[in-house]
């Protein structure tokens, strides 16, 4: 069967057989930042699935005495080990901000330039109405991923905050201990365990629409982007498409 949409598609594929280009790779993110992800995103999937459990404990488990279980005690644990890895892991990228190439330096994440704020509507364009199927779409993080991401790491700041302030009246290490004021500060630990729970959400928002933007730009930009967060290599086009 045949629709308007499915034509598009077969003329656009038509075209780019009948208009070889030469590709150019280029090497994108270095192994610290691809490290990083792929640490980031274990050990936040496990933050999630146990943060998740913490706040809705499943009652099934309760049938023997709690003596004769553990099995709070390692999802907590899961939690608090995965809490340390993540963040610092972040800090690690923090510091890659600085010293790593230009894909991975803060600038990227900042949309000070006017192309990099035309590169938002743009990609708002292809992205949410699927009116650009191909434009001149940023070698790194395109200017709309860049700022979202800078958004992302604001949350995961917060969510450090949180975390450790709910931490410190369960642990007399000096790390947990330095956020005890935090506590006061946000009105009592109902609000911290409130607000911690809250940006659970965010994340697993983020993740889905991370992860299905990631395998769309692949399909719409051709240049290797789910590859390149792997093998760290992305192409560009020598010559542009018509
Ligand atoms: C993005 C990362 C994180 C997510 C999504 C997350 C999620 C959660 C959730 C949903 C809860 C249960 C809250 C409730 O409803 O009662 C929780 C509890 C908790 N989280 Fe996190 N968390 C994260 C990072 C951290 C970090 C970095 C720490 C720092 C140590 C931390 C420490 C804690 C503590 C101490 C609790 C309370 C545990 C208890 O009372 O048994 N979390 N977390
Ligand atoms: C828990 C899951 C995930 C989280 C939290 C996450 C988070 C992030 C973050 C924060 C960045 C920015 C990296 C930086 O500059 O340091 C990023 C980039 C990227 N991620 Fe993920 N990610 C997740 C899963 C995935 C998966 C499963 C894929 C692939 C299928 C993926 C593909 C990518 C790609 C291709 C980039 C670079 C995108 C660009 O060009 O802007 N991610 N991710």
């Amino acid at each position: 069967m045949s629709t308007p949409a499915l034509d598009t598609k077969r003329s656009l594929i038509a075209r780019a057989a009948a208009q070889p280009v030469d590709y150019r790779r280029i090497y994108v993110w270095e192994l610290p930042v691809r490290a990083y992800h792929w640490i980031n995103a274990v050990a936040l999937t496990a933050l999630l699935i146990t943060g998740y459990l913490i706040g809705a404990p499943i009652r099934m488990f309760y049938a023997s005495e709690a003596y004769q279980l553990y099995w709070f005690g390692w999802v907590r644990f899961i939690h608090f080990l995965a809490a340390f890895i993540y963040v610092f892991n972040f800090l690690a990228r923090l510091y890659w901000g600085f010293v790593g190439n230009k894909y991975a330096s803060w600038a990227a994440f900042f949309p000070l330039k006017r192309w990099q704020r035309r590169e938002i509507v743009d990609v708002i364009k292809a992205d949410v109405f699927e009116v650009k199927a191909h434009g001149p779409i940023s070698t790194g993080h395109n200017a709309l991923a860049g700022t979202i991401y800078f958004g992302t790491f604001l949350a995961f700041v917060f969510q450090t905050i949180t975390g450790f302030a709910l931490y410190s009246s369960m642990s007399n290490s000096w790390l947990p201990r330095m956020f005890t004021w935090i506590v006061p500060l946000m009105g009592g630990e109902f609000s911290v365990r409130f607000w911690h729970h809250l940006f659970l959400w965010f994340f697993v928002t983020f993740i889905i629409v991370h992860i299905y933007l990631a395998f769309y730009h692949d399909y719409i930009e051709g240049r290797g982007t789910v590859s390149s967060i792997i093998g760290g290599w992305k192409f560009d086009r020598e010559k542009p498409h018509k």
